[in-house]
């Protein structure tokens, strides 16, 4: 059986490497260099999440490690939210825009990296999201910090989705120990696919 271009998955349509959208893009020189070649699994854990915990309607949301930007966009269709997505590779920022496009959704993109991220930046925001972002030990110190401004600039809350690895497990004990209200939640799903992993939920404790 051929290998299907596109799926749909928690109301977003999502196009796999094959699609011929996918592939004029990459053939334009639009080429991920941080691992934000696909759609990563661990945003369907945080789809799935917000499905149980609904956002606010209209929440102001920053979707950090953005790549293709599904999970932002999930945002905006489910809640009204305004999206921002941020991400240190400028090259996908055209696949946040076509599946913008395709979803019929609105999300901005900028190329921003976490430490650039300052507090009076982050006080635009009431939910911060990531997924599958904290995969170097350099990424779990920054996100710290990160989750740290966050704080300061007075965010509600703000939810990281990880396949748990080592990164991620320091990153979410140090939270735990650094701030007041954390949860780490073990997640899975099944469907559209088999995915396991935990949430990290840091919420304000102002
Ligand atoms: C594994 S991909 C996950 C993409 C997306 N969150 C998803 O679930 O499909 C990791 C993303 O994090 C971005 N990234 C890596 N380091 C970053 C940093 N220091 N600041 C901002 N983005 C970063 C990469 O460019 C890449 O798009």
């Amino acid at each position: 059986m051929a290998t299907p271009i596109q799926r749909q998955a928690f109301g977003l349509k999502i196009l796999n490497a094959g699609h011929p959208s996918i592939r004029k893009l990459k053939s334009q020189g639009f080429q991920a260099e941080i691992h934000g070649n696909k759609f990563w699994n661990s945003s369907f854990l945080v789809m799935d999440y917000l499905k149980r915990n609904p956002l606010p309607k209209g929440a102001r949301v920053l979707e950090v490690g953005c790549g293709w930007g599904l999970l932002g966009l999930y945002c905006a269709k489910t809640s009204d939210a305004v999206v921002t997505g941020i991400d240190a590779d400028a090259n996908v920022g055209p696949y946040l825009d076509l599946h913008a496009r395709l979803n019929h959704q609105s999300m901005t993109f900028e190329k921003k990296s976490f430490n650039q991220l300052t507090k009076a930046y982050l006080a635009n925001f009431d939910v911060i999201l990531g997924a599958d972002i904290c995969f170097w030990d350099e990424l779990s110190q920054q996100l710290f910090n990160l989750i740290r401004r966050a704080q300061g600039a007075g965010v509600s809350q703000t939810i990281l989705a990880d396949p748990c690895r080592s990164p991620f497990e320091t990153l979410a004990k140090r939270s735990a120990a650094a701030f007041e209200s954390v949860e780490r939640i073990d997640a899975g799903i099944s469907r559209p696919t088999k995915a396991t992993g935990a949430l990290l939920i840091v919420r304000s404790d102002t």
